[in-house]
């Protein structure tokens, strides 16, 4: 299928092109997408290839995690090939957050984020995974009522957004909380996919929602390779 681009939505690109595709050319500026996957399915690989695109572009980019040290964040994208050095702290921002502290964490998101995203100028921000601080509520109605304050908060940042979650331990389909996909604007999931022939696993990714633009809906096979994440034409198999 070929989308037709709607040209008047300034689009993001995610930094796979195949994904840029299926997106209608991108993700719609200053929106907010998630990306849903169980554990290895790539969606760190994905969140730094969005980021490393807006490096490149000559863009600022924050990438805010509760499990990844900046350390470990640089040896990753070292690791793939790209040269993160000159970026690193000028127009690259890593932040940690501490899981085990809530409200440090909570105050550290509400208060000092949107003057950070301010002071530096970014224009891409990830959150990996965001269902961990989802997980830092104590009943489904805070969790709701925060969540849902914290991503209004965030839309007004007019900074394009992309956050990760784990599934749920019952459903590959869904977010670990089934929450953050109604707040977002955009939902991709990642999943497994073993074939009848059992002889390899293969990794898929559809496009689940998009607000305010086209987008494909087939499923698509992807492959992690040792410098970037590919998107394959879609095929019967899977
Ligand atoms: N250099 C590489 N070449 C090929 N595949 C790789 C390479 N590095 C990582 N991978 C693949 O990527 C997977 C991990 O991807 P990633 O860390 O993005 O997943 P994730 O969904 O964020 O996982 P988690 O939920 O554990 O955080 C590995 O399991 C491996 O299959
Ligand atoms: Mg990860």
């Amino acid at each position: 299928m070929t989308l037709t681009p709607d040209n008047d939505i300034p689009r993001i690109s995610t930094g796979v092109a195949g994904l840029d595709e299926m997106l209608s050319g991108g993700l719609v500026e200053g929106s907010i997408g998630v990306i849903v996957g169980a554990y290895g399915t790539g969606k760190t690989t994905f969140a730094l290839q969005f980021v490393w695109e807006g490096l490149v572009r000559g863009e600022t980019a924050i990438y805010i995690s509760p499990e990844e040290s900046e350390e470990s964040v640089v040896r990753y994208m070292a690791m793939k090939g790209w040269e993160i050095g000159k970026y690193l702290h000028t127009s690259f921002f890593v932040l940690k957050l501490d899981p085990t502290n809530f409200n440090l964490s909570i105050n550290t998101i509400r208060n000092d984020l949107p003057p950070l995203i301010k002071k530096f100028g970014a224009t891409r921000l990830v959150f990996d995974p965001i269902s961990l601080f989802e997980d830092l509520f104590e009943s489904e109605a805070s969790r709701r009522y925060e969540m849902y304050r914290f991503i209004e908060l965030l839309r007004d940042q007019h900074c394009t957004m992309m956050m990760t979650s784990e599934t749920a331990r019952d459903n590959p389909l869904s977010s670990r909380h089934n929450l953050i996909e109604y707040l977002v604007d955009t939902v991709i999931l990642l999943r497994y996919v073993r074939p009848d022939d059992r002889t390899r696993v293969h990794l898929a990714l559809e496009v689940v929602k998009m607000r305010r633009s086209p987008h494909s809906r087939e499923i698509r096979p992807f492959e992690i390779g040792s410098d970037r994440v590919e998107v394959l034409p879609a095929v019967d198999a899977l």
